[in-house]
């Protein structure tokens, strides 16, 4: 295995160093390039970039493979425990006891929001997108927490990560109350992370939601398998706002904007619609796949297709098993997963897809379980956003540990008009 690549260009041969990580793609490092040749490099979509060295999660997308600090993401399947997991991520080891108890009881401790941003919600327009509400809140955390946003102080930036991770679900489940012209409900301490969370969304002042267990399991299943996911668009967005020494909070509110897209976390929101139009007669399982194919057509089949993955989403899998077992438990049907899973066994079965090696992704089956747990629409995406967290928080921890971590500004290749000479409006054609 060679530790460098050769590149010949105008007569001259230049040799690169060849940077291995433990498993994985090796990568030419052009750090030096531009210095010894002039040349940059020219990859768009970044699909071939390594942004940076990273220690917490592998995903390698020809074996269908994802681990966290390097265990299998199957592991955390049994007995899920998402705060777990927002350890493992953001510390790089499983918690003992003491550790994930005291985690929790700061989690507990600061899932009030400050007041001033309870009375902000009175203000939001009953339709505002959740998402929106969620960036913002996220961003005035740093109004109301200013003695945390040192970004050289590892203390305040835990005091930090704590109260986003522990304030998220409020502020999710206050967006929540707040499009359905429902009375908020405070965040009970006795309850676990993510009963909390239904809690707060389901309760109403005279009758406690009850949280069974196979609803607690299911959220914290699907929280731990949105909680990180290396390189994708938002966590790259927190890294590139985080580079310019941005705070926590900004940086995390910059992610919940890129996961906002409907080519990334927002496709869960697209998959139920596209669901729903099918059951609705709107149109056919086989049309939509006809649709999806067709150039000419701005529509593709949401859910389905990964920039990393040319095999089945490993996620994908346990949420389409989760998804049959939590039906089963809970003595329910929901017509929308046989038409996903007719969907997919066309789509499987399809030339384009085959040859494209386009499979289901996180969000194909994510929001049938979210809607079998009773979570509304609009709220799928903050859903992904409270899972998505401790990634983010994690990878900006990293960064922020990395002496050698510089602001990032990728170059461009210009395109516009080579130098011509600015005409006075008087002489303007
Ligand atoms: N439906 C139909 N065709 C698709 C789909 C799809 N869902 N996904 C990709 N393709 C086609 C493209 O049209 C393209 O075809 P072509 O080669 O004939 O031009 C080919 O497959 C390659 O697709 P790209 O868009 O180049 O792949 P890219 O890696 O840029 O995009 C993405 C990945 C954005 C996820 C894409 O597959 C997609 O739009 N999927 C639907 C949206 C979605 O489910 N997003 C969630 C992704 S997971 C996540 O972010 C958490």
């Amino acid at each position: 295995m060679s530790d460098k690549a050769t590149l010949i260009y105008e007569g001259r041969t230049i040799e690169l160093p060849v940077v291995r990580g433990t498993e994985g793609n090796p990568a030419i490092d052009i750090s030096r390039l531009r210095a010894k040749t002039g040349l940059i490099t020219y990859d768009p979509s970044l699909a071939n970039t390594g942004l940076c060295r990273s220690e917490i999660t592998f995903v390698d997308g020809e074996e269908g493979i994802l681990r966290y600090r390097g265990i299998p993401i199957e592991q955390f399947t049994k007995r899920p425990d998402f705060v777990e997991v927002i350890w493992l991520l953001i510390f790089g080891h499983l918690p003992n006891k003491e550790e994930l108890a005291e985690f929790s009881t700061l989690l507990t401790e600061n899932e009030l929001l400050h007041e001033g941003l309870r009375h902000q919600f009175q203000y939001i327009p009953v339709d505002a997108p959740p998402m929106a509400i969620l960036s913002a809140a996220l961003t005035s955390l740093a109004f109301f927490h200013q003695e945390f946003l040192a970004v050289e102080d590892i203390e305040s930036v835990i005091q930090a990560a704590a109260r986003l991770i522990s304030k998220v679900r409020t502020i999710a489940a206050f967006a929540c109350r707040r499009s359905l012209g429902l009375p908020f409900m405070f965040p009970d301490p006795k309850f676990r992370y993510c009963a909390n969370l239904l809690h707060m969304m389901f309760s109403i002042p005279y009758k406690q939601y009850v949280v069974t267990p196979e609803i607690e399991d299911a959220i914290n299943l699907l929280f731990i398998l949105h909680a990180d996911h290396e390189q994708n668009c938002s966590t790259s967005t927190v890294r590139t706002v985080g580079s310019a020494q941005a705070n926590l909070f900004a940086s995390c509110a910059a992610g919940v904007c890129a996961l906002w897209g409907p080519l990334h976390g927002g496709a869960n929101v697209e998959v139920i619609e596209m669901l729903n139009r099918i059951q609705a007669g709107g149109i056919s399982p086989e049309q939509c796949i006809r649709d999806a194919k067709n150039k000419d057509k701005p529509f593709r089949l949401y859910g389905f297709g990964h920039r990393v993955y040319r095999h089945y989403d490993p996620r994908a899998k346990i949420l389409k098993d989760a998804c049959d077992r939590v039906f089963a438990q809970l003595h329910r049907k929901d017509p929308l997963l046989d038409i996903a899973r007719k969907l997919e066994e066309l789509a499987l079965t399809d030339p384009y897809f085959i040859e494209r090696k386009l499979f289901p992704n996180v969000d194909f089956y994510s929001g049938i379980l979210l809607r079998a747990i009773g979570i509304p629409t609009n709220m799928f995406t903050v859903c992904f956003a409270i899972g998505r967290l401790p990634g983010w928080i994690a990878q900006w921890k990293e960064q922020h540990a990395d002496p050698t971590a510089k602001i990032l500004r990728p170059r461009q290749v210009y395109t516009g008009p080579a130098k011509v000479d600015y005409v006075p409006m008087s002489e303007r054609a």
